[in-house]
């Protein structure tokens, strides 16, 4: 089970396993850029619908090729929400699953999660599971802080319940462009308190994206409208220093693709070749990659060569 060595080391060594999402081959490929730049583990993970869009038999060649590469590459499940789905994944050769059964009621989550541990171990595949919820900035105020925030004390009965190798933990991180309603807040208060009840499982950090103004400035100088957005900039830059072993970024890697490539059109109107546009996608995509790997997760040069 490579992820779980990666995440305990991790979690030991001050610094961060970056979990970056795949959405199209360009970000693939500049990712696979950035670790070869700056010699850090990571794990490249892929949504149901990532899944989709790649389709299995091309997928299954995606990984057959990331691991020809032999990088310290994980290749993982992200957000599973139904066990069917975390069976496609081991059949395509992941090494490792998220199931999310985080919106499921407590008593649900933990027999989902404990079926798919025991399906996923026995394949020699590290199971991450998720407890608290991370709301759509929207919904921040729906949801009580008991109905949004991991509690302690239920981060452990979860763990020796379920058997898990990681968890996902709510403490006010969203998902997607459009973070927060208000002022951001991290709860790192309530962090310390779980790692105090989970003292040996590696948390994982989802919603971790930094949504920098300077890609959103570019998509719209380059004929876009992306109005509103509140992302975690300066949040997270001691959370290499706590049990946070994994943090995922999707949205980071979207917004440097895009805006690159809504520069290239706009700079060049004569270009059509989608490998011309879809270059300077790449090309931003590893700068944004290396920039979170140094600045973020502090993980490169944590490979020996
Ligand atoms: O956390 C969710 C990821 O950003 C995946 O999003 O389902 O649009 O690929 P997606
Ligand atoms: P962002 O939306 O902040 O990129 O988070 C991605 C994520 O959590 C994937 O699981
Ligand atoms: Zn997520």
């Amino acid at each position: 089970m490579i992820q779980v060595k990666m995440l305990k080391k991790a979690m030991t060594g001050n610094y961060i396993v970056p979990a970056f999402n795949i959405a199209n081959f360009e970000i693939l490929k500049g990712l696979i850029l950035a670790i070869e730049e700056t010699n850090s583990p990571m794990i490249l993970q892929v949504s149901e619908s990532a899944m989709n869009y790649f389709t299995d038999d091309i997928m299954y060649g995606i990984v057959l090729g990331i691991r020809k590469k032999k990088l310290p590459i994980s290749i993982h499940l992200d957000h599973g929400h139904s066990f069917d789905v975390v069976k496609r994944a081991i059949k395509l050769g992941f090494d490792s699953v998220m199931i999310d059964g985080s919106t499921l009621p407590y008593k649900e989550n933990v027999r989902l999660t404990k079926k798919v541990v025991n399906y996923a171990h026995a394949r020699n595949v590290s199971v991450e599971g998720e407890l608290g919820v991370l709301a759509v900035a929207n919904d921040e105020g729906l949801l009580t802080d008991g109905e949004r925030f991991t509690s302690p004390e239920q981060a452990k009965e979860f763990v020796a319940l379920t058997g898990v190798d990681s968890l996902a933990i709510s403490i006010g991180t969203n998902h997607g462009i459009n973070k927060y309603q208000g002022e951001p807040k991290i709860r790192y208060d309530i962090l310390k308190k779980i790692e105090k009840e989970i003292p040996n499982t590696p948390i994982v950090l989802h919603g971790a994206s930094l949504v920098g103004k300077k890609y959103i400035d570019k998509i719209n100088e380059n004929g876009g409208n992306i109005t509103k957005s509140i992302g975690n900039e300066n949040l997270l830059k001691n959370a290499y220093k706590t049990h946070i072993s994994k943090i995922n970024m999707d949205t980071d890697f979207r917004l440097a693709y895009t805006s690159a490539v809504r520069e290239y059109l706009h700079a060049h109107p004569d270009k059509y070749s989608p490998r011309d546009y879809g270059q300077a996608g790449i090309e931003e995509v590893k700068k944004c990659a290396v920039d979170r790997i140094t600045k973020i997760c502090k993980s490169n040069n944590k490979i020996k060569k």
